[in-house]
């Protein structure tokens, strides 16, 4: 049968939905291959979320038409967030794109793959109020065996005013817990040590059980499992998650909560329906259930009308959190949101890069200085490879997903080690192995 290869842009929700489309079309015969080259079919799973992320993937289309004249049975086709944005206006712009297919139609991939061979285009983008996908077992695709993401839910209707997701996504559903559970066993029975329950706003997952249960359950399953999850929406994050988190040490100690402004003009005007004060407060509940916790968010330079007060407002919460780690972002006018519709993008480029040049500094400082509070602490470490810089290093991350490298000795991936950190960088800890 004919080989696909599937390359994978955005979140980790597209590279978790990689791994289902592996799933489907393997069941439909198909061979996942490990390169391009050797692909029938290639699909891009792509993401829409800033104009950059597009371009990558317009550049890369482009890139593959040499090999499709090279190779005229190859067939590229456009899945995920990009595909559902610009649906078949895509195939009309990029002429060697023969498919496109949105986020809840990968079931139908196997009929549009059959379509597209016999010389048509394919299309379908339509949404769904129900599809999770939760019958199906993804293929762990390019893994390291060790760490896997689960996805809980799909969708989101928040719609934060910059955000298109909502329109790339659909409507917020969950998906039941006893698939999600199975799947987390599964894996664990498998030899993996860590999963990932993913969802645009995890807080909001609602089927029999909430989201603190559903974690509860998860981090049943064995000790040994570490269990992860993004992302969190500060408007619902709840005390009663940081109690299930603080009982079970097998949650890690990490939340990623995105905050995007500092100032609370901003936050309205972006929809986020929440104040600094109450972000403030969010955080102080955390450090208050596990002092050890670290926090991580993301950021947005240069929204809408956007002045220096609010930038400096931004530049003080970091200064006040002390982030540990952060993803930090220039404002992307999306076409179809509410900023695209009622609100002026009217920080000059060069100004947003400004900003965000001085957030990046600045959080760069913080995470050096954060890091230099770490040496001569000692961690469980969950070892998962070769260092890159040297086969004689393994690393791997502690509880707070912190990367710690350190000299290899009788340590092996997969297993938990005791590692005591010795010196940083504001990226990486450096230790040695504890006996
Ligand atoms: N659901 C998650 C975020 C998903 S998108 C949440 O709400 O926290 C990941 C990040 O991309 C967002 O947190 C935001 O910081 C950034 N982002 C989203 N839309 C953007 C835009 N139009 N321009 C720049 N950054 C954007
Ligand atoms: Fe986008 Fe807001 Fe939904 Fe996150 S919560 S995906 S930022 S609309
Ligand atoms: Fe991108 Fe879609 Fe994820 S727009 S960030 S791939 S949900």
């Amino acid at each position: 049968m004919e080989n696909i290869y599937i390359e994978t842009y955005g979140c980790q929700m597209n590279f978790a939905d990689s791994e289902v489309i592996a799933a489907i079309l393997e069941k439909s015969g198909y061979t996942v291959c490990g390169s391009a080259e050797e692909a029938d079919f290639i699909l891009i799973n792509t993401c829409a979320i800033r104009d950059n992320a597009e371009q990558r993937v317009r550049h890369r289309v482009r890139e593959l038409k040499a090999m499709q004249n090279r190779r005229h049975n190859l067939r590229v086709g456009v899945l995920g967030c990009m595909a559902e944005r610009l649906q078949s206006r895509l195939m009309a712009e990029e002429e060697n794109v023969s498919f496109v297919c949105g986020p809840d139609a990968y079931r139908r991939l196997p009929e549009m793959l059959a379509q597209v061979r016999s010389g048509q285009k394919a299309a379908e983008v339509e949404l769904s109020t129900t599809e999770t996908y939760a019958d199906i077992e993804p293929v762990r695709l390019a893994g390291n065996g060790i760490s896997a993401y689960i996805s809980i839910m799909r969708g989101c209707q928040n719609y934060c005013a910059y955000c298109v997701v909502p329109y790339t996504r659909g409507r917020e559903r969950s998906r039941d817990s006893e698939t999600i559970v199975r799947e987390a066993r599964t894996l664990f029975e498998q030899g993996y040590r860590e999963v990932t329950l993913l969802g645009q706003n995890v807080n909001s997952y609602n089927a029999e059980i909430d989201f603190p249960e559903l974690m509860a359950r998860v981090a049943q399953i064995d000790p040994l499992l570490r269990v992860r999850f993004a992302t969190s929406h500060p408007k619902d994050l709840s005390d009663k998650l940081l109690e299930v988190m603080a009982e079970y040490p097998n949650i890690c100690r990490c939340i990623h909560l995105p905050v995007q402004s500092g100032s609370n003009r901003m936050l309205k005007l972006m929809n986020r329906k929440y104040t600094k004060e109450w972000y403030l407060d969010r955080v102080e509940a955390i450090r208050r259930h596990m002092p050890d916790c670290s926090i991580t968010t993301d950021v947005i330079a240069g929204f809408s009308t956007e002045t220096l007060e609010d930038h400096e407002a931004t530049l003080e919460l970091f200064r006040t959190v002390k982030y540990d780690y952060a993803y930090m972002f220039k404002y992307s006018l999306r076409e179809g949101t509410y900023a695209w519709k009622h609100l002026a993008d009217d920080i000059p480029e060069e100004e947003k890069t400004r900003r965000l040049n001085e957030i990046i500094a600045l959080q760069g400082e913080i995470a050096l200085e954060n890091n230099k509070h770490e040496v001569g602490k000692e961690y469980e470490v969950l070892v998962e490879g070769e260092s890159h810089r040297s086969k004689e290093q393994l690393y791997g991350r502690n509880s707070q997903n912190k990367v710690i490298v350190f000299d290899r000795k009788d340590a092996a991936p997969g297993t938990y080690r005791r590692v005591r950190v010795d010196s940083c960088t504001a990226a990486t800890l450096i230790g040695v192995l504890v006996q």
